[in-house]
């Protein structure tokens, strides 16, 4: 009968089954009302009274660990469901990366800068609140000229403004460097102006200047024409008009062959062909001299262009307002040029 019971739990021990149909097979054929363990109950009454004690106790024992066993055995079945409804379903579509985009100013800050670094400029900034020496005075602007004027400029003292151009860039490098000097400073700058379409109270400028012995007006030509090809395309042409800028003489406009119409005539340059896009010339020796530059030995030329105008140029964006107001659906139609 002892023996019945050690067989009976090997067989106990060694069930398994991941079916729920086996487990409960298992359940009645052991434990049910004619099962092997519950007969076992019934041959209580053979057992010598010396021996039922013992007999109990382990019989017992081996009731209840077949219960254990067909308790463990259905939690796991459990286990194993449960664990099936978590599992990741690769099916399902994945979520949308949200790509970045560049700024349109920043794309075309950067093509600019681009186009000059390949030709041996380097980039150069400095502060956008500035003094009045470094905006105006060192560059030669007599003291009652009107772009000292408060409609243009935003003054914060009598001498601390935010600059109106990047060429106070330039003085800071001429004060602190020898020639030959080649840079560009690109940066913010602000004005007091009405916002509208066509004219904000800050914008973007690329500004260069060339510093060495013996450089002429024809280098400075030269050096514009690589860069408009460079930036609107290799059949794009010049043409430099008189104008006048305090810190250089003589000066110039420079336009570029209409990249929309390719000189047919259209609304953008006005059936003229041309379009406008920066002021040039030859450094004033004034200038030269406040940054401590001897103009006997030295010449050099200077250039600036806005970046908001040139992109409206080559994106075709004609209120300028759009820049900054900072909408996605404007912005967001930049990223391919990432
Ligand atoms: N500083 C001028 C401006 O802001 C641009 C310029 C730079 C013109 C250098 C000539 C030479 O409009």
């Amino acid at each position: 009968m002892f023996e019945e019971i050690n067989n009976i739990n090997i067989e106990v021990q060694n069930f398994q089954s991941k079916s729920l149909e086996e487990i409960d097979q298992f359940r009645i054929s052991y434990l049910g009302k004619k099962g092997k363990i519950t007969l076992l109950f019934n041959n209580f009454k053979l057992i010598p009274v010396e021996q039922k004690k013992e007999f109990g106790a382990r019989l017992n024992i081996l009731k209840s660990s077949a219960l254990e066993k067909i308790n463990l055995l259905k939690s796991s079945l459990k286990d194993h469901s449960k664990s099936k409804k978590t599992d990741t379903d690769y099916t399902i579509p994945g979520q949308p990366t949200n790509f970045g985009s560049r700024h349109p100013i920043t794309l075309i800050r950067d093509r600019i800068i681009n186009v000059f670094s390949h030709i041996g400029f380097s980039i150069s900034e400095g502060p956008e609140v500035e003094d009045d020496w470094h905006n105006f005075t060192a560059l030669n602007f007599p003291e009652e000229h009107p772009a000292r004027d408060m409609q243009d400029t935003f003054f914060i003292t009598d001498d601390i403004a935010l600059r109106t151009h990047t060429s106070s860039v330039q003085v800071r490098v001429m004060e602190n460097s020898k020639p030959p000097i080649r840079t560009i400073s690109p940066g913010r700058v602000y004005r007091n102006e009405a916002i509208s379409a066509r004219a904000h109270c800050f914008f973007h400028q690329v500004e260069g200047l060339y510093i060495d012995k013996n450089v002429s007006f024809g280098d400075m030509k030269q050096t514009l024409l690589y860069f408009t090809k460079s930036l609107f395309g290799p059949d794009t042409k010049i043409r430099l008009r008189p104008s006048y800028f305090p810190f250089t003489e003589p000066s110039a406009e420079v336009d570029v062959s209409c990249t929309i119409c390719s000189q047919k005539g259209c609304n953008v340059c006005k059936y003229s062909g041309w379009l406008e896009i920066m002021g040039c010339g030859m450094v004033d020796p004034n200038v030269l001299e406040n940054c401590n530059i001897d103009s006997n030995i030295y010449s050099g030329y200077a250039f600036g262009m806005g970046v908001e105008r040139i992109a409206q140029l080559i994106y075709q964006v004609n209120d300028l307002r759009l820049y900054s107001e900072n909408d996605l659906r404007f912005i967001k139609q930049f990223r391919s040029e990432i």
